[in-house]
């Protein structure tokens, strides 16, 4: 096949899809569950050599959510986030056009949250994609959802973070530096094409770096270790995640700072003209760091993992529900949201809303 060919049959492919490099796309309505179950830190001193004032002091967090077994699973409380977000857009659900489903905590190993969520909400035979990008998921997921708007290729998609985490922690003392950051929820989003200039996605700005890949992983199941799970591998602990805290920490405080000014400085934007910051909810004290270091005042971050805990992929879809809702996000607010986690991999996307 000679090159001009390829260029012609490139150019005829889009011509299906409304290839127009000035499509945007929009945020254009949000949603979130959590389920009804609270756990406070007094209940976890309960299970574990644990105290409410270490978590406070060391994570911000006073209470969580857990599902509620029988009634919540991640695809389902995804679904819920998405009916929500699909009221709150104000569309009809058959415009979506694809679902994007980021999570670390799948309802099956396979298939992924994507496809349940497709037939829990009884939706066309649509495009499912999942995302396994952890802490990041769901600004990956984002962005992803971007491109195919911008490509023309899809005018209304889906993007989901959801997680159930509570059922994979172990409530003992060698697992409390993880048991005690992690909570349940879903967060949902409606991003549609939009040809509005200068709003909508100004861009997204994705990271990685595998060699960090163990500092903050879960091994199992998994094939690289061993193939079949053991006694001994439950015993020993080995089929729970592991983190190595501190080093997660230093590199997430490192790593926010610089994909927020990326995508501040890509859009010839200053920290001044930020209006809201949406940092994902690992810890309240990567958020108070960043707050700081950027001289921010407080009001300009939206925080809540004090009542969800680290929620994962869902954290910043909630976060951006509830921030809506309490008039935090308006239109022309230029929000900036940015996540670190596990992979590494961090992500910032900027948004005039
Ligand atoms: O969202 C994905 C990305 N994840 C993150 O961003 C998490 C980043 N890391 C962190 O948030 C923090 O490292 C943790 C909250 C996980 C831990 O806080 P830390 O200040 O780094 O504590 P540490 O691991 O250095 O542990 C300090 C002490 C240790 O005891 P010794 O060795 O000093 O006697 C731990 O055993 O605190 C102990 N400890 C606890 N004590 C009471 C660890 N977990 C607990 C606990 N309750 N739950």
């Amino acid at each position: 096949m000679n090159r001009t060919t390829a260029g012609g049959e490139l150019t005829n492919s889009f011509k299906k899809y409304k290839l127009n490099m000035s499509n945007q796309s929009r945020i254009i309505g949000a949603g979130h569950y959590v389920p009804e179950k609270v756990v406070t830190n007094q209940d976890l001193e309960k299970l574990m050599n644990t105290t409410d004032e270490w978590i406070v002091e060391r994570t911000g967090i006073h209470q969580r959510r857990y599902f509620e077994e029988g009634k919540d699973t991640t695809a389902s409380m995804g679904t819920e986030a998405a009916k929500r977000a699909i009221q709150h857009a104000g569309i009809d659900k058959n415009e979506i056009e694809l679902i994007v489903f980021a999570t670390l905590s799948p309802d099956y190993y396979f298939p992924g949250c994507g496809v349940l969520l497709q037939k829990e909400l009884e939706l066309p035979h649509i495009a499912a994609l999942d995302v396994r990008n952890q802490c990041s998921g769901f600004i990956y997921g984002l962005s992803v959802a971007d491109q195919f708007i911008k490509t023309g290729m899809y005018k209304t998609v889906l993007v989901v973070g959801s997680e159930t985490q509570s059922n994979f922690v172990e409530y003992s003392d060698r697992h409390r530096h993880i048991a005690v950051i992690f909570g349940d929820g879903a967060g949902a989003i409606v991003m549609q094409r939009s040809e509005e200039k200068n709003k909508g996605i100004l861009s997204t700005h994705l990271y990685s770096d595998g060699s960090m890949a163990e500092e903050l992983f879960c091994p199992h199941p998994g094939t690289r270790l061993k193939t079949r799970i053991t006694h001994e591998m439950i015993d020993d602990g080995s089929l729970l995640a592991h983190m190595n805290g501190n080093l997660v920490f230093k590199h997430a405080v490192t790593r926010f700072e610089e994909c927020i000014t990326t995508a501040l400085e890509k859009n010839n934007y200053t920290i001044n003209e930020l209006d809201l910051l949406i940092p994902h909810q690992a810890n309240l004290r990567i958020a108070d760091f960043i707050t700081r270091k950027f001289k921010l005042p407080v009001e300009k971050v939206f925080n809540n993992i004090q009542k969800y805990g680290n929620t994962t992929a869902a954290s910043i879809p909630i976060a951006l529900s509830e921030a809506w809702a309490e008039g935090r996000v308006k239109e022309n607010t230029l929000l900036c949201m940015a996540a670190f986690g596990s992979g590494f991999t961090w992500a910032s996307a900027l948004v005039r809303m």
